[in-house]
């Protein structure tokens, strides 16, 4: 499994990058708010990421109509050759990925939660799909069931005719919010995981490491 940080916070990314583990990015309107982002400066944000990051950057279209989508979705891929279009799943949504995937512009559908969403987000030919797993948990639902029976679905079936230049359709794991939505995801057989940075560095921690690292380092001070 890949990890993708989930983030538009560039010293994240940075940061994330520096220690090997990074494989892309995915970002978000939520994202990009948080860190103070501006409308303006949007295409020139995800050209910097796209510059630190090699590997896929997710850059989200706002539209809401398929017209629309088609043209945020060009827009966004003229910005870097690794941009990855993020569209909602959606009917515009189907209809816009068909267009991109088309022009070979590789999508990732989000806001996707079920096995029905994720097979026609794959038959509409997007390249990644990214089923949400923290907000079914937010419901008081099972959001690893949910992901588990995604991730079955979708490993039934070839999508390759669909997807651009034919490549293997990824499953992204979403909306993670612990090391255990990782490491279950991981077990599941996610293809790539995107994981806020607070929960990338959880996923390195464990106190076994640190106990054990705290007699390593008394019982050298004895061999001094
Ligand atoms: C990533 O593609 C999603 O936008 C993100 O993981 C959503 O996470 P959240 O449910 O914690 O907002």
């Amino acid at each position: 499994m890949k990890f993708f940080l989930d983030t538009a916070d560039l010293a994240e990314i940075e940061e994330a990058a520096s220690w090997g583990v990074l494989a892309g990015v995915t970002t978000n309107p939520t994202l990009y708010s948080r860190i103070g982002g501006k409308l303006a400066d949007f295409p020139n944000h995800i050209k910097k990421i796209c510059d630190m990051v090699d590997g896929p950057v997710s850059a989200e279209s706002v539209a809401m109509t398929r017209d629309e989508i088609i043209r945020d979705g060009r827009e966004l891929a003229a910005i870097a050759p690794n941009v990855v279009v993020k569209v909602p799943t959606m009917i515009e949504g189907l209809a816009a990925t068909k267009a991109l995937a088309a022009e070979g512009i590789p999508v990732n559908m989000t806001l996707c939660f079920t096995v029905p969403q994720a097979i026609m987000a794959a038959r509409s030919g997007a390249r990644y799909i990214s089923p949400f797993i923290g907000r079914f948990d937010d419901i008081s639902e099972d959001g690893l069931a949910q992901f588990a029976d995604v991730v079955q679905a979708i490993g039934n079936y070839d999508f390759t005719d669909h997807t651009v230049n034919g490549e293997k359709i990824e499953i992204i794991a979403a909306s993670v919010r612990s090391a255990n939505h990782v490491a279950q995801a991981a077990l599941m057989g996610a293809d790539i995981a995107t994981v806020p940075f607070a929960t990338l560095k959880k996923c390195v921690q464990h106190p076994l490491t640190d106990r054990g690292l705290e007699t390593f380092l008394k019982d050298w001070e004895k061999v001094q």
